[in-house]
């Protein structure tokens, strides 16, 4: 890849970078990857040893996956509620990147439409009522008032996140997960004043942007992850998502945008980009799914070949709406000319996903041969280790260590 300039050299990349409150070391982040070591929903030092693999790597902050902010938030087993009870743990995972001196960031979210009645125990909602077809339930029509226990439990998470010792919050307004499915046309047909205009779609997510950040003012920094568009008709694009992203960057309370695409909802690969593991999939389903996900799975998941920064295009357009918040580049980036290519069009921080999965150490090796590319092939095998523990195939399995979770 053609380097405009030649003073980007790893000396020059690695230095530290500002995220509101708080320094990173460099400007790598390990975006979430659902890690699968928490089977009590609780930290395990397996959890914990995980995560400081990247720590010791060389990234600069890592993220704690999908940590819902109510039970009904859940999208899948073992995921962690971030409550009080569970501060206790929380701690010593943040003291631990802290000693292996990185810095943590708390993913916070509520599934919405992608949750699961097995799971949370009630029905999905959803910004309408609306039929999920991946994972064949009924969604009900959220209410106003449970919005409003939302945006309050939104609030209590993140201040749960700062008694951890968390550096970061994430929040996930992304992969149409509830808050970014009131960005969708396709999935918000609501007539009150959270449904119609974008100002009105966005009024949900800046509410609850508005409440974590009276909570916690400026104990640490807030990202969100918002979906630039999700490769379904109708639903989420461009020209709609700069804008979501220019009334929330208005607020002035949103240290960087993550900036994502495609959605749990349908097309699934659009996010990932690679190959389309069907039989992956299948082995997580029985009886009729099997068969079904066999005949069917390329039509819901859709194949999207790999592609180098395959985010980058979009990316590139919040650059102009977004004036106040940084924004963090993510998708396919496992090469130190990606890292460089980021930098130089304007992208203070990366996040990377897959090739870390695959080489926890990948930044330290990059940092001694800028020259050597990543390993990750986007074979997009660790897509389907989730459902147990989330894994790159090639790696050697990490849950060697203990999965009894601390209280
Ligand atoms: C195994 C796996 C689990 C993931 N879990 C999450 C998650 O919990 N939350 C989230 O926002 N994104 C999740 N993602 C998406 C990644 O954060 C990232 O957006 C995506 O993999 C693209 O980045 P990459 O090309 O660097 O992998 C997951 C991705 C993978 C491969």
């Amino acid at each position: 890849m053609y380097r405009k300039d030649k003073n980007l050299t790893v000396e020059t990349i690695f230095q530290p970078v500002q995220l509101g409150p708080i320094t990173l070391r460099n400007p790598i982040i390990k975006a979430a990857t659902s890690e699968g070591r928490s089977p009590e929903g609780k930290v395990t030092q397996a959890l914990i040893d995980f995560h400081r693999g990247f720590i010791v790597g060389g990234i600069g902050m890592t993220t704690l996956a999908y940590c819902a902010i109510s039970k009904e938030g859940f999208a899948a087993p073992g995921e962690i509620l971030m409550i009080k009870e569970n501060i206790q743990g929380l701690r010593k995972f943040t003291e631990a990147m802290h000693e292996a001196g990185g810095k943590a960031s708390a993913q916070l979210g509520h599934a919405g439409p992608v949750a699961t009645k097995k799971i949370t125990g009630v029905r999905p909602v959803a910004p309408s009522r609306f039929f999920n077809l991946t994972s064949m339930q009924l969604c009900s029509a959220i209410t106003q008032s449970e919005m409003k226990q939302i945006k309050i439990q939104f609030a209590d998470a993140a201040e749960v996140a700062v008694k951890s010792g968390f550096d970061a919050i994430e929040l996930h307004f992304g992969h149409l997960y509830l808050v970014s499915s009131f960005f969708s046309p396709w999935l918000n047909k609501r007539t009150d004043e959270y449904g119609g205009s974008i100002e009105n779609r966005t009024r949900f997510a800046k509410e609850i942007l508005l409440a974590v950040k009276e909570r916690v003012q400026n104990q640490l920094a807030i990202i969100v992850k918002l979906s630039m568009d999700d490769g379904i008709k109708g639903s989420i694009w461009l020209e709609e998502s700069t804008e979501t992203a220019r009334i929330l960057d208005e607020t002035g309370v949103v240290d960087a945008f993550e900036l994502t695409m495609g959605s749990s909802v349908s097309n699934q690969m659009y996010l990932f980009r690679g190959e389309t593991d069907i039989d992956g999939m299948a082995a997580t389903q029985k009886g009729m799914m099997k068969l079904g996900v066999k005949w069917f799975g390329k039509r819901i998941l859709g194949e999207y070949p790999y592609r180098d920064l395959y985010m980058l295009e979009s990316a590139r357009q919040f650059q102009t709406t977004v004036k106040n918040a940084k924004l963090i580049l993510l998708g396919g980036i496992n090469t130190f000319e990606h890292i460089v290519t980021a930098v130089e069009e304007g992208f203070p921080m990366v996040a990377i996903g897959r090739a870390l999965l695959r080489e926890p150490d990948m930044i330290q090796k990059m940092k001694d041969n800028p020259t050597k590319s990543g390993l990750c092939i986007h074979c997009n095998k660790c897509m389907f280790s989730v459902y147990s523990t989330t894994n790159c195939i090639f790696m050697k399995n990490y849950a060697t260590t203990t999965q009894v979770a601390f209280v």
